[in-house]
């Protein structure tokens, strides 16, 4: 198609309009010397490299190496294909582009489903504010909580449930192109249209153009949501929801959250996430992908916790490794299992889902984690079963970095390192067994780590048992690290130290390679517990202690309170 626009066109307009002008019209450009520079709208950096030469009439980015003429930075820019860009250009240039007869069909017939796509949007839109029966929509909408200034933002509407109501009162060519679009149907010669009682959420291109619907039933359907057929206009697995709404929030995208659904892009944008965007396959292949990663460099992969997201994932990690190149960041972002974006954000408010956000694993470690699923790696046997896993996929990575980083963190996981001390340690090993359990009864702070070590569940318990106490500071750190990674199993705490990437490995290292001699679990957890029982009655006592001082009187004490004070006076009695 691209060739059918005369060659001597493109070049015509290429030297009739300076790159200035174009660039110009989507970043903001300084002088510098002879030439004009900016921050490369194509790579992330704070200072400018990226050149436009107005004799040349190019660009260059010494950052990123992206170059070329007006058209491509049009294309890249805008997302756009070449013949839209050779449009655009001519649009700023005020002329019309010529065509072939069959381009210009093909364009025509193109301009009109978008005109018709147009209608349509605005048909839903008005249908919200004015249609007899729209408060079906608009309890739903109050009722989901999405306020007035995100369903404006997002031109969401409302398909009444009428067989014709797009095509009841538009033109005839509008019509036909409802038909091309398949938004209709001719049944026994009358309009039946695809989208009834629905909400409406338009997709929208780069541009801003509507190309399709998605459509939420307000009814008992059982299709929960309808899109609109693929087209000459929309193509699903390219296409991306939200895309255009966050580029219209932000100036520059430095990061993209990749969620599952429509109402989770504008939920998340209502609470102020606003560069969240949903695929719309079910699983993001590597057509949606390359479109995302061409849009920025940084995404995050949001699902939610039950199998079907964690499935969801895993395909689109699966999807990712041969794609990543350096430079891109992909991390992944699970979700507390019966949660969506949607209903996370209303419930937590944008800084917590945002922190949620912040401590996204990246793809590195969320590699493990997916291998590593339902295994011991501490038997042998299952170490060999990641190997197996993990090995498959880590040949699928073409970036050398990321495939040698891969390579280091499974050889890590699957030989464990010894604690050196006890590497040079000659002594036999029953010596050592001894020295290790000695020296844990004499260490009350190390006594603790081991029963978080069997079970790291309880981190909350003992970070709050241990508050305001000054010692213990192993313990604590150890807690500290369990609790904020939300390690709930022993073998989700391996997993994190073998792929910690903060130092938290070496500094717990020695604590773990002790353990292999130590008390069982049993024993080294309720020698646990009477150590924080003694610590708490510690601070009951001393709480007690300050309650005497300001002299409260009996009756205002805790029991708690109380009773440290009778223990306090007995052994002063005794004393
Ligand atoms: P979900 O079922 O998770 O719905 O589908 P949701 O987004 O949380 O919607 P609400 O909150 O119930 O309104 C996630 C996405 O999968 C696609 C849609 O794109 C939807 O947003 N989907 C789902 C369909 O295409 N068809 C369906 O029947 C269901
Ligand atoms: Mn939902």
């Amino acid at each position: 198609m691209a060739g059918l626009i005369p060659q001597s066109f493109i070049e015509d307009i290429l030297a009739r309009v300076p790159i200035a002008e174009v660039v110009a019209s989507r970043i903001t450009l300084k002088k510098s010397g002879s030439s004009l520079k900016a921050c490369c709208p194509f790579h992330q950096e704070k200072t400018p490299s990226f050149h436009v030469n107005v004799q040349k009439n190019f660009y260059h980015c010494f950052g990123c190496g992206a170059n070329g003429d007006s058209i491509s930075f049009l294309r890249e820019h805008d997302n756009l294909t070449f013949t839209e860009a050779v449009e655009e250009l001519a649009k700023i240039a005020g002329v019309e582009v010529p065509r072939d007869k069959a381009n210009q069909q093909e364009y025509s017939r193109h301009k009109l489903m978008l005109e018709a796509l147009d209608y349509a949007a605005m048909r839903y839109r008005d249908a919200l504010k004015q249609h007899d029966d729209r408060d079906v929509a608009t309890r739903y909408m109050q009722r989901r909580g999405l306020s007035d200034a995100v369903i404006e933002r997002f031109g969401i509407g409302y398909a009444p449930a009428e067989r014709d109501f797009l095509s009841a009162a538009c033109s005839p060519k509008i019509k036909q192109a409802l038909l091309d679009l398949k938004l209709m149907s001719q049944k026994y010669d009358k309009p039946f249209e695809l989208f009834q009682q629905r909400l409406m959420f338009p997709i929208r291109n780069a541009r801003g153009k509507t190309i399709a619907f998605g459509g939420r039933t307000l009814a008992d359907d059982k299709a929960k949501y309808i899109n609109s057929p693929e087209s000459e206009v929309f193509h699903k697995s390219s296409e991306i929801y939200g895309l255009f709404e966050a580029m219209q929030a932000n100036r520059q995208l430095d990061q993209l959250l990749i969620v599952e659904g429509y109402m989770d892009v504008v939920a998340l944008a209502q609470f102020g996430i606003t560069y969240a965007v949903a695929t719309l396959g079910t699983a993001t292949n590597a057509e949606s992908l390359g479109q995302l990663t061409k849009r920025c460099r940084h995404l995050i992969f949001c699902f939610d916790g039950d199998a079907a997201g964690l499935a969801a994932a895993r395909k689109a990690m699966e999807n990712a490794l041969p794609l990543y190149e350096d430079g891109m960041q992909l991390r992944f972002l699970i979700l507390p299992e019966g949660e969506d974006p949607d209903t996370l954000i209303r419930q937590e408010g944008q800084e917590r889902f945002q922190a949620r956000v912040d401590r996204a694993m990246p793809l590195s470690d969320f590699f493990f984690k997916i291998y590593g699923r339902g295994l011991d790696l501490t038997v042998a046997e299952q170490r060999g079963i990641l190997k197996e896993r993990a090995e498959a996929q880590i040949e699928k990575v073409q970036s050398r970095v990321l495939k040698s980083a891969l390579r280091t963190q499974l050889n890590s996981l699957m030989f464990p390192r010894r604690d050196k001390e006890f590497k040079s340690n000659k002594a036999p090993r029953v010596e050592q067994q001894a020295l290790a359990s000695a020296r844990v009864v004499s260490d009350p702070d190390t006594a603790l780590c081991l029963a978080l070590h069997y079970c790291p569940e309880r981190a909350p318990d003992f970070l709050a048992a241990l508050e305001n106490h000054e010692g213990y500071a192993r313990c604590k750190a150890f807690a500290d690290f369990l609790a904020a990674h939300q390690l709930q199993t022993q073998q989700a705490m391996l997993l994190a130290l073998a792929t910690d990437r903060e130092g938290r490995r070496e500094q717990f290292a020695g604590l773990f390679d002790r353990l292999e001699w130590l008390p069982d679990a049993q024993q080294a957890v309720s020698a646990a517990e009477d150590l924080l029982q003694r610590i708490q009655q510690e601070k009951n006592r001393h709480a007690a202690l300050k309650a005497a001082k300001v002299n409260k009187l009996p009756s205002q004490l805790s029991e708690s309170e109380k009773r440290a004070l009778k223990s306090i006076s007995r052994s002063r009695e005794g004393q």
